[in-house]
């Protein structure tokens, strides 16, 4: 998706990280509680000391949630991200994105006419019914509303398994984008096997499947990936195992099944970080996840060793837009009374994405979840 973002005012653009550190650090003490600042994993130190809350994508949603009393989130992490805060946050909060540049590649791999138009093919040979929509975080707010419409939920790489237990109380199969790897690699966690599961391409008819093959399968997987993670392969496992032979691989689940089959531990941002915490002081620890969490761990976990699995560093591009620039523009606009880059999902699509949403926070809390399937309409009621 195109976002465009009008250039930065030279007055941030030449300013030294000194300058900026001032600038930043006034307007977020004239602002006080009234802005709230999150900062996703995978942000630069240089905007990440500015955070209130740190967080993998789940806790950023569960924080956004409970400040209703800041009138601004700063969101310093990428545009889905941003409008989840927005879905999940009241009319009278305003969430700003730092740089609007800051997209996902992944979540930009499906899109609302793409998937209505695959959910209408697989009406032509299942019983669409049977089939619960489970999308990533990593999607657009459309998305999310897509899929709180049909009756299933966001799921994040940490509480995956669980929004998947939860889709077969639902139905029998399960139609997962746009990252193919966490559907597979969760899938498999639970017990399924390849033989289950089916990629869905959009590119052709049917996801260029046969009928049989769609009738036959449990997982239909969206063709989509991160290419963050998607660089990481069994080679560097090897690499790093005949170098490190006592030492530990931990793999975020966006990363190929056949690297997450051969890594010691497979979980989302936040599992890496109490697993580099969890293993014993001396430990050699090599982290398939982006670059930016894995320096930071380095930097913050003295006693152990800590490396990226692939030498060549793997930043996220998207996530790298936001900069010390950036955030001290919004941030003096906003002292200035002005919302610039604010990230708005239109009220339609929020009333359906946060259906979506609350579902998954829901059943990761433990709370009841309501879904009724309306037949005239093939989508669910809203929870009363
Ligand atoms: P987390 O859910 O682990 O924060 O991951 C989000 C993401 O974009 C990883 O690439
Ligand atoms: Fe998207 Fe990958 Fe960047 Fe995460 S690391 S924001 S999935 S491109």
């Amino acid at each position: 998706m195109l976002r465009l973002q009008t250039p930065l005012p030279e007055r941030y653009r030449d300013a030294s990280p000194e300058a900026l550190d001032e600038m930043i650090g006034a307007a977020k003490a004239t602002l006080g509680e009234r802005l709230f600042i999150l900062g996703h994993h995978y942000q630069r130190d240089e905007v990440m000391k500015w955070a209130d809350a740190r967080g993998d994508s789940y806790r950023l949603s569960v924080l956004a949630q409970e400040r209703p009393d800041a009138e601004y989130i700063v969101f310093c992490g990428v545009h889905f991200m941003a409008e989840s805060a927005d879905v999940l946050t009241g009319d009278h909060q305003a969430v700003v994105l730092p740089d609007l540049n800051a997209g996902c590649s992944m979540a930009d791999m499906a899109d609302l006419d793409e998937v209505t138009e695959a959910w209408e093919s697989l009406g032509d040979v299942i019983d669409t019914g049977e089939l619960i929509p489970i999308t990533y975080m990593n999607s657009s707010a459309a998305l999310k509303a897509f899929v709180g419409q049909h009756g299933g939920a966001v799921c994040t790489s940490t509480n995956a398994r669980e929004i998947l237990d939860w889709a077969f109380t639902q139905g029998r199969k399960v139609l997962f984008f746009p990252d193919q790897h966490l559907g597979r690699n969760t899938g498999i966690a639970m017990g399924y096997t390849h033989d289950d599961m089916r990629v869905w391409n959009p590119r052709f008819e049917l996801g260029g499947l046969t009928p049989e093959e769609v009738q036959a399968s449990t997982f239909l997987l969206w063709k989509g990936h991160c290419s963050v993670h998607q660089r990481f392969s069994p080679a560097h496992v090897d690499a790093f195992r005949a170098q490190h032979p006592d030492g530990i691989v931990i793999a975020h689940p966006e990363c190929s099944h056949e690297v997450c089959s051969v890594a010691d531990q497979v979980g989302s941002t936040d599992f890496i970080i109490k697993a580099v915490a969890a293993a014993p002081a001396g430990s050699t620890i090599a982290i398939a996840t982006e670059i930016h969490l894995v320096n930071r761990l380095r930097d913050e976990t003295p006693d152990k060793t800590i490396i990226s699995l692939d030498p060549l560093i793997c930043p996220c591009s998207t996530m790298f837009r936001i900069d010390g620039p950036h955030l001290a523009w919004v941030l003096e606009n906003l002292v200035e009374g002005r919302v610039i880059n604010q990230i708005t999902v239109d009220p339609e699509t929020t009333e359906w994405a946060k259906v979506a949403l609350q579902r998954m926070l829901d059943i990761t809390q433990g709370n009841p979840v309501e879904a009724v399937r309306d037949p005239a309409t093939d989508s669910r009621a809203l929870p009363v």
